[in-house]
């Protein structure tokens, strides 16, 4: 649906992209990840046809889009970073005007605008001026101004930003709902979204592809798979000393809270050191109030991708 090749693109000579190649298969809801700079924006503005890469190419549904543009553009619905909206227009008549401008032609305005009004919950603010609509519904908006001319291809730009816990959590299920019917390529710098709704991601850190995989092999493959805590009286012994020599044990941190210490420990990746803690603590007669792991998340990948040398 999507292919990106070698595309690169420069702003006054500094590359914001360099040379990225990738894919986006149908009916795939790809993550594209990385932290504010990346270049995100810039890809997926190249993308929507808003501006020419320096080089490389890429197509969407087998059309260039610089040379093919408006037929590119048929097969893509594009929510920019900052959706543009007139504040003075009502929602219908935003999404009426809207509809025209992208050339649905006028017998199916009304229909196609009822239908995106129900998809993205639009209904009860149908009358209200833009204006006047809270962030999260503004977002939905552009959400439905996207899918006006029935495109099979959606492009989001951190289509969560800014919103509340609440309409983060409603836009996630309605961007996990389209993904049934539409390919999806969504830009986030926020990890457990893409855990939550991709099937596949593509880290991007400095204009460069670090990774692309699924979240669970982006896992399987750091080599610190999360760690280990254990919060114990441990009399006079130092207790990391003890823990370090555990095999599969990579580090160990301690904290104090009053007559407790509190030991955080890295671990291999595949390492259960638990029960061999809980065997050291019964010879040393250490009193445990809490042994516990912490599994890896997408953050530990992301940190070791972009900043090697904090691991
Ligand atoms: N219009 C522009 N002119 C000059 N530099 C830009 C412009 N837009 C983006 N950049 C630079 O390109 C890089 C990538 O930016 P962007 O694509 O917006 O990243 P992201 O969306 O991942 O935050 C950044 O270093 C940014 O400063
Ligand atoms: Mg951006």
């Amino acid at each position: 649906m999507i292919k990106v090749e070698n595309l690169t693109k420069r702003y006054a000579g500094q590359p914001a992209i360099q040379n990225l190649d990738f894919e986006v298969g149908q009916g795939e809801i790809m993550g594209f990840l990385g932290p504010n700079g990346a270049g995100k924006t810039t890809t997926m503005r190249i993308l929507a046809s808003f501006m020419p890469p320096t080089s490389g190419r890429a197509t969407i549904a087998g059309f260039d889009v610089f040379e093919q543009s408006l037929q590119a553009r048929a097969h893509l619905g594009y929510m920019p970073e900052h959706v543009p909206l007139y504040n003075d227009m009502r929602v219908t008549e935003y999404l009426d005007y809207r509809a025209a401008l992208k050339g649905v032609p006028h017998r199916r305005v009304a229909e196609r605008v009822g239908d995106v009004r129900e998809l993205c919950g639009l209904k009860e603010v149908e009358k209200k001026l833009i204006g006047a609509l809270s962030k999260g519904y503004r977002q939905r908006v552009g959400l439905a101004d996207a899918l006006l001319h029935e495109p099979d291809l959606l492009i989001l730009d951190e289509p969560t930003i800014g919103l509340d816990p609440n309409q983060i959590r409603q836009v996630r299920e309605l961007i996990k709902n389209l993904g049934k019917q539409h390919t999806i390529l969504l830009s986030t710098h926020i990890l457990p979204e893409v855990e939550m709704t991709c099937s596949r991601v593509i880290i991007i850190h400095k204009g460069r592809i670090e990774a692309c995989d699924t979240p669970e092999n982006l896992l399987g493959k750091i080599r610190q798979a999360g760690g280990v805590v254990l919060e114990a009286k441990v009399g006079p012994d130092n207790g990391a000393e003890e823990l370090k020599k555990i095999s599969g044990v990579r580090n160990v941190v301690v904290d104090v809270d009053g007559d407790w210490k509190i030991f955080s420990l890295r671990v291999e990746s595949g390492a259960d050191v638990r029960e061999e803690i809980f065997r050291l603590a019964t010879d040393r007669r250490w009193i445990v109030r809490e042994l516990s792991q912490r599994r890896a998340t997408l953050e530990d990948v992301f940190v070791e991708l972009t900043h090697p040398d904090a691991v």
